[in-house]
């Protein structure tokens, strides 16, 4: 029931009526009328009252406020009932319907077109230009068909004069993707002849007020009205509809969906020569009759590019096959003229359907492959001509009726009558409510041999002249017990019945007189086999198309072909087939008054509708009924997920049991009912309910599902990841043995080798070996060292410590560390280096081995230094393993200064070529000379002076003794006197440690000891090379 409307404005659902009675019913329906709520629920039926104005509850504010929404969360409209029919089909992937009935000029065509543009509004959300196309073509082809279709009734401005049935395709996804056009029976009498008040189909008045003048002169036409016969009645009448508005917007329509445009020219030519054929009149000249205005002829014969004179023989005569003989016949001037009304009458009717065909063609689904489009549902929405009573009644008003009676069965059969049916079958108790079943009005229209269409057809079939009055009395005689049909000659008191003329029928909806004038002629639908080959003959292709059985030669003997009726009785049966195939919904639409006024609401006229429309039945069924059924295994598949009794699956002794439980546990017992094969629910709301249940459920199902997913993903890939991984490590063993093996293999001989395996090429080894293959190279550089140090005498073992440590310190610093030769250390005492003064020296050394108490002499030599005045002076250098000695050579090797080792701090030297060395020293008092050596002049011993004292200073004894704190940088600088030197603390020790770790090549190697303060040391312009780059700086 609907919620949010308030109780000013009645109830909103016939349902919660305090009492069922028709006072009550027509109260509330006046009520709301009046309050402008036009929409009443029966529970899933809605009640329409035309308001005969326009109102603003069509908008997309509307059209959100139902989108997606229940039934009953909004108040009664044709949105809720066409979302409804949205979501049932979407849900449940079942074909719907939507069944619009209702007297003519109730609201069927309008409803349709609101509830099209409602589906039309939610559907693509993401705006597929494909499925926009389609829906754009399936609202435009309802402003073509209704041009060509309908007609100014005096019931209804815009009558629909042709049953309208289009189904909807949807894809799995719910966007429309296509869509099919049923038409039946067009009222094409209505394009000779129309009645008082009346008009002929909108589509002549909207070529002859909207064509331009250009237009209409080509089709040989004028603009008024008057001028053409068939038109001529309501030519006065003043429509609602601007005929001429309505021009532009067909054509454009047409164009949109794709008409090409000759065959949009070809449909007006069609139009004009309808209109022309009205205009000719037959004269009789004797026996032989003529065409009285020749001209019209030959603009037909233009139209229709045919020639003028097959036009009119067409119209004179008819092609008779007697035999083998092939006559032409002539005809009387009544049958020229029935010919040519049966030749304007067919043309349009064929134009009309090949209008429906074309649009059908356009529409249709192109590709229904289920397998990439899913399943394709649909959803069929029903307009068709109602219920109708005309003063004069004729064959079409017979069909039309007749098909509104059948609809009105298929109501009774699925709400009323199969419902109360299935209750019992199902057990559950009921009570039977009675109502009116018109299935004996269908079988009085349609039943074998006693029906009125076989009867119909009967007369029809006779040889021989057969009349209406005829036809009339074969009713009379097969009918006359019939409660539902009477005649004047039944009933001979019915003064309202002409005899010979008249016969009644009441119908579900009222007594309908038909006059039987034209029943005959309307259901045997002659059209003279000459017009179809002209037609067919025509140089126009589209309109050639149109005629296909034109092609028959006059020889060619065809079946009879089925009558008007037999054919209407035929697609009525189909479509009811169908209808009662798919979950239908109905909007059953009530017309308030005959003067089409938005103020009154006539109690009499909507009285009757409500009677014989079976809604106040409606509402009793509905309420004693239940508004769902489900059988219990289709139950227990939709909702098993909502209880943890039945998910996944029961253990219950049978899904009905398991239904219940699952009710239970939600709390619905008292709303349901247990037949023997489905479960009933009273209220929508509890249905609803379980489907929010569901939803709610549906995505922690999704989740799980794809929490499982995701789980079974990630262990198929932990799974390939270890696999690769265990590949991996095997590979990487087998390459780490086979690198080992290799290394075994090259190496195997090398003790026994020369050069201890020097010249051996090491394999490349696997990256995860590299490190492990240089601590081999470095095992193996050591046994290999080991292994010659062996061969090397004792006596040589302390030079060689001096070298290895000199190539420590200076590696990659100096370019000559003097590696080649044999280091001999005391250069003073040796001839070649100081023929003259190797004598002298010696005592003196041996004075101070004596007196200073050394073991070992590490370093001795000649040097030079720049004196404060910038003279040169020769000295030499003694270094023991406890003394630095400066001397004097020029005196006998005298003693200058002497240094003990253990106050010597470091010392520097450049990288240049040059042979600069400063010792420092504790005290600060730096000694900065240049080792000089005579034999051979320039020979580098730098080298060898570093190399000694460090390896000297390295011994454990002499550790302690060695302490190094403070770095310094040797500066040089240019004074005006010359280059002064001076030390100085420059860094802390991290500094210079960091310095260390990031030197780079060529520049200063520094790492230093303690020296506080500031020593300005005078430097002498050096012989050899003086200091420009910085200084090495050795410890
Ligand atoms: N919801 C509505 N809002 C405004 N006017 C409406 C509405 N429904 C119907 N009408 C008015 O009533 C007229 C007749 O409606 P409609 O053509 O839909 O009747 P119908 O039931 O299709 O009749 P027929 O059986 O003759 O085709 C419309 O032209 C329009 O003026
Ligand atoms: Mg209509």
């Amino acid at each position: 029931m609907a919620e949010q409307e308030s109780l000013e404005f009645g109830k909103a659902d016939f349902v919660l009526m305090d009492t069922v009675s028709m006072p009550e019913f027509m109260a509330n329906l006046r009520l709301r009328f009046e309050k402008g709520r036009i929409y009443t629920f029966i529970g899933e039926v809605v009640v329409s009252v035309n308001p005969y104005k326009l109102l603003n509850i069509y908008g997309r504010d509307t059209i959100e406020q139902y989108k997606g929404r229940e039934l009953y969360e909004r108040p009664p409209h044709l949105f809720a009932i066409a979302d409804a029919a949205y979501k049932a089909m979407k849900r449940r992937s079942k074909d719907t319907c939507i069944v619009i009935s209702g007297e003519s000029g109730a609201g069927k065509t309008e409803a349709s077109k609101y509830i099209m543009q409602y589906i039309a509004a939610i559907t693509n959300p993401s705006q597929r230009a494909e499925i926009e196309r389609v829906k754009n073509m399936l609202l435009k082809s309802n402003c073509v068909l209704e041009a060509f279709g309908n007609a100014k009734t005096n019931r209804n401005d815009n009558s629909s004069r042709f049953g309208k049935y289009m189904d909807i395709n949807f894809d799995f996804k719910g966007d429309p993707i296509g869509g099919h056009i049923n038409n039946y029976l067009l009222e094409k009498s209505r394009v000779i002849v129309q009645q008082p008040g009346e008009r002929s189909f909108h589509s002549f008045y909207q070529l002859l007020q909207g064509g331009s003048e250009q237009m209409l002169h080509s089709l040989h036409l004028q603009k008024s009205l008057s001028s053409y016969n068939y038109i001529r009645v309501g030519a006065q009448l003043k429509s609602s509809i601007n005929d001429a508005a309505e021009f532009k917007v067909v054509a454009d329509a047409m164009k949109v969906i794709g008409f090409k445009p000759e065959e949009i020219q070809t449909a007006y030519k069609i139009l004009a020569a309808i209109l022309h054929l009205g205009n000719l009149k037959f004269v009789v000249d004797g026996d032989t009759p003529l065409i009285e205005n020749g001209k019209v002829v030959s603009i037909i014969a233009e139209l229709l590019s045919t020639k003028t004179d097959m036009v009119e023989k067409a119209l004179l005569y008819r092609t008779v096959a007697t035999g083998r003989d092939v006559i032409d016949k002539q005809h009387t001037e009544q049958e020229a003229s029935y010919g040519r009304d049966a030749f304007a009458k067919a043309i349009y009717e064929r134009l009309f359907c090949w209008i429906v065909s074309r649009i059908n063609d356009i529409i249709e689904v192109k590709s229904s492959d289920t397998t990439t489009h899913g399943k394709n549902t649909v959803i069929g929405v029903l307009d068709i001509y109602g219920f109708e009573i005309f003063d004069n009644n004729s064959f079409e008003q017979f069909c039309i009726n007749y098909c509104n009676e059948k609809l009105q069965q298929l109501f009774i059969q699925l709400v009323l009558k199969q419902e109360q049916e299935e209750y019992q079958r199902e057990g559950i108790p009921w009570k039977h409510i009675d109502y009116f079943n018109n299935q004996i009005i269908v079988d009085l229209v349609e039943q074998q041999h006693k029906g009125i269409i076989p009867i119909l057809d009967d007369a029809c079939m006779n040889v021989g002249k057969v009349t209406d009055e005829m036809f009339l009395e074969a009713l009379n005689s097969k009918l006359a017990k019939h409660g539902h049909f009477s005649s004047r000659k039944l009933c001979a008191s019915d003064k309202i019945l002409e005899f010979d003329r008249d016969f009644r029928i009441r119908h579900y909806a009222g007594d309908v007189v038909y006059s039987v004038i034209g029943f005959i002629d309307k259901n045997k639908d002659t059209l003279f086999q000459d017009f179809k080959r002209l037609m067919y003959n025509s140089s126009n292709p589209v309109l050639k198309n149109m005629w296909p059985e034109g092609k028959l030669s006059i020889t060619e003997v065809t079946k009879r072909p089925l009558t008007a009726a037999t054919l209407f009785k035929n697609s009525m049966i189909a479509l009811v087939d169908n209808l009662a195939s798919k979950e239908p919904y109905y909007v059953r639409c009530i017309k308030p008054n005959d003067m089409k006024s938005p103020q009154i609401f006539d109690d009499e006229r909507c009285r009757h509708q409500v009677e014989y429309l079976g809604l106040l039945e409606n509402v009793r069924v509905r309420r004693a009924g239940f508004a769902f059924r489900q059988t219990y295994e289709k139950f227990l598949h939709r909702y098993k997920m909502i209880s943890e009794f039945t998910w996944p699956n029961h253990d219950l002794p049978s899904d009905k049991e398991a239904v219940k439980k699952l009710i239970d546990h939600c709390g619905f017992q008292d709303d349901v009912a247990y037949g023997k094969t489905k479960i009933f629910i009273r209220t929508p709301r509890t249905l609803f309910t379980l489907e929010e249940l569901r939803a709610q459920m549906l995505v922690r199902i999704v989740l799980f599902l794809q929490k499982v997913w995701r789980g079974t993903l990630a262990r198929m890939r932990y799974k390939r990841t270890k696999a690769a991984l265990t590949i991996l490590r095997y590979y990487r063993r087998y390459k780490v043995k086979s690198y080992i093996h290799e290394v075994a293999r090259r190496f195997q001989g090398i003790r026994t080798m020369r050069d201890y395996g020097k010249h051996v090429k090491w394999p490349t080894p696997p990256k995860v070996l590299r490190r492990f293959e240089e601590a081999l190279q470095a095992i193996f550089n050591r046994w290999r060292a080991s292994q010659l140090i062996k061969t090397i005498p004792a006596s040589d073992l302390p030079q060689v410590r001096a070298k290895v440590a000199a190539v420590e310190m200076l590696k990659g610093q100096r370019a000559d560390l003097g590696l080649q030769r044999a280091w001999e250390g005391n250069y003073l005492a040796s001839k070649p280096d100081t023929p003259q003064t190797s004598g002298t020296f010696v005592p003196v050394a041996n004075e101070l081995k004596r007196k200073d108490k050394y073991m070992n002499v590490l370093f001795s030599c000649h040097v030079r230094k720049v004196n404060r005045f910038s003279k040169v002076e020769d000295r030499a250098i003694f270094v023991t393993d406890r003394h630095l000695y400066k001397m004097d050579p020029t005196k006998h090797y005298k003693v200058m200064k002497t240094i003990p080792l253990y106050n010597l701090t470091g010392l520097s030297v450049s990288n240049g070529k040059d042979q600069l060395v400063v010792f420092h020293t504790k005290d600060n008092k730096d000694l900065i000379v240049c080792l000089f050596s005579k034999q051979p002049t320039h020979e580098s011993r730098i080298g060898e002076l570093v190399g000694v004292l460090v390896n000297h200073f390295k011994r454990p004894a002499a550790q302690s003794g060695l302490r190094m704190l403070l770095c310094v940088l040797l500066e040089c600088r240019q004074e005006e006197t010359g280059t002064r030197t001076r030390t100085k603390p420059r860094d802390s020790i991290s500094t210079v440690k960091r310095r260390l770790t990031h030197r780079r090549p060529g520049r200063e190697l520094s790492c230093f000891r303690q020296l506080p303060g500031e020593a300005l040391l005078s430097s002498p312009t050096l012989p050899s090379e003086p200091c420009r780059s910085p200084p090495l700086t050795v410890i």
